[in-house]
């Protein structure tokens, strides 16, 4: 196989998007888009990628790390120009250079793959990846001459309105012989429309110097979608979910109401989990086999266990091991993990926190930095408190405790196993095993006394 390279164009700003974000940046299905190119490209193999940047460059490399190179380009001249700047990288060296933009999140690695080969079976100097759409505007039009063979890519803004009424378009994404592409780009001039250095441009160059020039037609316009402002980018987050969606009931999962849930690209589920409507789930989160997630459930950069049954509830952040029931309304907050068999019952927040295994958490609790031990029952309304508005103190408590209901635990504590603390308590000190923490006052009965209410008049 000859060697491949790919550039990925990210240097653009924009303007259409009028947002302060930078366009690549903008998130499909839980990805920057710039993240789901380079997944895509990253999976056709090829031995160096260059990322062209320029608006938002250092927020770009951000997210793609060291997974690219990266060149700048200082001033957007066009994408033709963008190219061009990874001439540092790649001028002269011998393979196909795969070209795609940072704005077309949806074109899978299968079809990169299909150009690939196409390209290489067809010996050509460049092979567009084009598209049948039904509405072209704003798209590169594709112009053949009589016998099918492409003449060349014509910019909308450029056309003519026998080209504008093209429907095959350019998809922005083409192979090409990695040696002729920089010195075809050298030849570029900016005599159009926009005044830009247009990539488009190179096809009728290599022609012009006997080159042959090729096109691959996906069958799915879809793929092909370029995001450049916000409807676009509703259709793009539309089609991605749907696919998405497809992968995970083809894998096994149950999706109640396809319509209001929300998984993002990169979440896992395993099969027989069952996911009612109104759900989100987003993120890196991983969630497991026979799982139960009921409406209104909001998971985020979370990992689930088998068998865990979440009712509507809302969890960022943690870990939940098998068997485990929370909610409904329950939120957990970053870094609360439930160990397996425990059960987190409604309007339970729970923060920075270990519970243990089988540990109970019914009903109306606040747990933060805390570490519990397993076995252990928290009553209604107890309150950790973690927090003396400078910083942030720990509570431990050991196995098979009795917390009794709104019980106050002020922190920094801890708690041996085996202790009870009396309901109502304000707990300030440590409490050895098998002891009693009490700390409320002592109830006196008046009698008579309440006949003086009016009330009981
Ligand atoms: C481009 C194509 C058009 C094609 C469409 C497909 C050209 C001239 N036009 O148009 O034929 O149908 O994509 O979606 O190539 N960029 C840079 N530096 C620049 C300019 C752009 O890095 O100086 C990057 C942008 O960040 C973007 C990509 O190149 O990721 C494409 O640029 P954009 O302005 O979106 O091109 P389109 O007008 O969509
Ligand atoms: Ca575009």
């Amino acid at each position: 196989m000859s060697a491949r390279y790919a550039i990925i164009l990210a240097a653009g700003k924009g303007t259409r998007m009028k947002s302060k974000l930078y366009k690549v940046l903008h998130p499909v299905c839980g990805q920057p888009m710039v993240e789901h190119i380079l997944q895509r490209v990253t999976e056709t193999n090829p031995s160096e990628v260059v990322a062209i940047v320029g608006h938002g460059a250092d927020k770009v490399k951000e997210q793609l790390g060291e997974r690219c190179q990266y060149a700048l380009q200082e001033v957007q001249l066009g994408t033709g120009h963008a190219v061009l700047q990874a001439a540092e990288f790649l001028e002269g060296k011998t393979g196909t250079t795969l070209v795609i933009s940072g704005d077309t999140p949806l074109l899978t690695s299968e079809t990169l793959n299909n150009l690939f080969d196409y390209h290489l079976g067809k010996n050509a100097s460049a092979t567009i990846l084009t598209a049948q759409a039904q509405d072209p505007t704003g798209y590169g039009r594709i112009i053949r001459d009589r016998v099918g063979i492409v003449d060349k890519i014509v910019e909308q803004k450029d056309a003519t309105p026998e080209e504008a009424r093209v429907t095959e378009i350019n998809t922005g994404t083409y192979c090409f012989d990695n040696a002729l592409l920089f010195d075809a780009l050298a030849n570029l001039k900016t005599d159009n429309a926009q005044g830009e250095y247009y990539l488009t441009d190179i096809i009728e160059i290599l022609k012009s110097q006997g080159h042959s020039v090729a096109a691959y037609q996906t069958a799915d316009f879809n793929e092909s979608l370029g995001v450049n402002d916000r409807v676009a980018l509703a259709q793009a987050n539309q089609l991605m979910r749907e696919r998405i969606q497809l992968k995970h009931m083809l894998n096994g999962v149950t999706l109640v109401d396809p319509a209001t849930t929300y998984i993002d690209a990169a979440v896992e589920i395993g099969s027989d989990t069952v996911i009612e409507g109104n759900v989100s789930i987003k993120g890196a989160t991983t969630i497991g086999e026979d799982c139960f997630i009921t409406n209104g459930s909001q998971i985020v950069d979370s990992v689930i266990a088998d068998r865990v049954v979440v009712k509507a509830s809302v969890i960022e952040e943690s870990r939940i091991h098998s068997n485990v029931d929370i909610g409904p309304y329950a939120h957990l907050r970053p870094n609360a993990e439930i160990c397996t068999g425990a059960h987190i019952g409604n309007y339970v927040e729970i923060k920075n926190a270990k519970i243990g295994e089988n540990t109970k958490v019914g009903h109306l609790t606040y747990i933060g930095d805390a570490t519990l031990g397993r076995d252990i029952n928290v009553g209604c309304g107890v309150v950790f408190v973690n927090y003396d508005g400078k910083s942030k103190y720990q509570t431990i408590i050991g196995d098979h405790s009795f917390i009794g209901s709104n019980a106050n635990l002020v922190a920094p504590l801890t708690i041996a196993a085996n202790t009870l603390i009396a309901a109502g308590s304000t707990i300030t000190k440590d409490i050895p095993e098998f002891a009693m923490g009490i700390a409320r006052a002592k109830q006196t009965n008046k009698e008579e006394f309440a006949k003086k209410l009016p009330y009981f008049q």
